[in-house]
């Protein structure tokens, strides 16, 4: 098939890079040459394991094109992928002004039937308003088109996009027409050939699906960060809690890890999203309020546990960060939770040293570049580097280096033996034995 994917960010990168792969033409689209230009050196723009290898070995083999001019992708392509970005407006909504313009030039180029797919997240009622805007475009014109829109979200982990892609647990279609469903079913074939389960639904169905799926794993989170907070107040380990509820079934072992908060460039905007999709229809989201609510009150459970520690004022306090990504397996930093500690930790005084296994460039632009120019934010070499002389050690993004330190080196480090850990990765028993001062979440 002849595939067009607008947008070269995370998900349009992934998508069509692993359509090439499955034997497809694809043409990538951006509006940044730069991007383009770099793409077609081999150059990602983004961090995911094993993308590099996809990406340069399609555009070698010719079966992965890179261009900025989305007319000349139409030239060849037939289904047309829009994958540009949905940024959170001022009131949290998804802003849609990339997706409608590139609607609208979809609706300018449009010359024979085509296949329309919203792979970005959008709100409910998305997909009809790129088929309006594409049908006045061809009126315009003068021209009779057919063409369908189709709603095809993503639900691809940051880490394992690739994986994700390629052995999907499902694949979502929404449309209710039976010549896009069958072109749609005939692409993601290959994906799901030993396992057919690719779900065909309303194109409103479809968008909700892919912000119902986020809320749920958000609120699992939250819930548990809120049992955790409970746990520590009543003398109770949440770790043991975890195992005992997520073997049942019903509730599962996944995403109930307490923490220091979700991030990511999903959940957070995708809850917001939902909650605005809500306001806008005069219905009140007690739920995802809550949710929300919650996670922004976790991010800044390891500054206060912190303050309890060492009080409000931490002048002449040094302290060990692990972990800057929003999660491990990334280079990603927005919305994390390393972000509000560490502009939380300056505020009162003290000075950081941090280290990620890979997201040191981004933290760069990440954060104000005063903090760098006094001397308040120190990237450390390595992990051990970061801990020396500090007067405690906080995790905060649980990379597999962190899982099993050298605590003998660690404690011969840290001018105090003491540890927060943000992500419950150490235990609290052997941590006594070994000589720390040991301060987890929930437990
Ligand atoms: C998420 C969804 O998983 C994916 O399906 C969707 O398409 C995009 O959003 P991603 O943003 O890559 O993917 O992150 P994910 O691995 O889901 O983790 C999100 C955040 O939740 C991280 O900050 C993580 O640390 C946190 N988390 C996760 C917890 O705090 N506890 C858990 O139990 C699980």
């Amino acid at each position: 098939m002849n595939i067009a994917v607008v947008g070269t960010g995370y998900v349009g990168l992934v998508t069509g890079a692993c359509f090439a792969e499955m034997g497809n033409t694809v043409t990538c689209v951006d509006v940044d040459s730069k991007k383009i230009e770099g793409l077609k050196q081999g150059k990602l723009p983004i961090y995911e394991p094993g993308l590099d290898n996809i990406v340069i070995n399609n555009y070698n083999t010719g079966r992965l094109l890179f261009t900025t001019s989305l007319p000349d992708a139409m030239t060849q392509a037939d289904m047309l992928f829009i994958a540009v970005g949905t940024p959170p407006g001022e009131d949290g909504s998804a802003d849609l002004k990339y997706v409608l313009a590139v609607a609208k030039e979809i609706g300018q180029n449009l010359d024979r039937y085509s296949i329309i797919v919203d792979k970005s997240t959008v709100p409910v009622g998305t997909a009809d308003k790129v088929a309006a805007i594409i049908q006045a475009e061809l009126d315009a014109r003068g021209v009779q088109i057919e063409f369908d829109v189709v709603s095809n979200p993503e639900f691809l982990k940051e880490g394992a996009a690739v994986d994700d892609f390629m052995s999907p647990d499902r694949i979502v279609v929404g449309t209710a027409s039976a010549r896009a469903q069958e072109r749609m079913a005939d692409l993601y074939a290959p994906f799901v050939r030993n396992h057919p389960r690719t779900l065909f639904m309303g194109v409103r169905d479809a968008e909700m699906t892919k912000y119902a799926a986020n809320a749920m794993l958000a609120t699992k989170i939250s819930f548990m960060n809120e049992i955790a907070n409970l746990c520590e107040r009543l003398g109770v380990d949440v770790e043991n809690v975890r195992l005992g509820i997520g073997s049942d079934q019903r509730i599962g072992f996944h995403f109930i890890y307490s923490g220091c908060g979700y991030g990511g460039s999903c959940f957070p905007k995708d809850v917001k999203a939902l909650i605005q999709m809500a306001n806008k229809i005069d219905f009140d989201p007690k739920l995802l309020n809550a949710v929300e609510a919650r996670n922004n009150a976790q991010k800044h459970r390891l500054f206060e546990k912190i303050v309890e520690s060492f009080g409000t004022d931490l002048t002449g306090k040094t302290f060990a960060v692990w972990g800057l990504a929003f999660k491990p397996g990334t280079d990603d930093m927005r919305e994390a939770p390393s972000k509000v500690l560490i502009e939380r930790l300056i505020q009162a005084g003290a000075k950081i040293k941090a280290y990620d296994p890979v997201a040191m460039k981004v933290a760069r632009d990440e954060f104000p570049a005063k903090f760098f120019d006094e001397g308040s934010l120190a990237l450390a070499e390595g992990q051990y580097e970061a801990a020396i002389d500090a007067d405690a050690l906080v995790l905060v993004t649980e990379w597999k280096p962190f899982r099993h330190p050298d605590f003998k080196a660690l404690k011969r480090l840290l001018a105090q033996p003491i540890i927060f850990d943000g992500r419950n990765q150490y235990d609290p028993k052997q941590m006594k034995r070994d000589g720390f001062s040991y301060v987890g979440i929930g437990r």
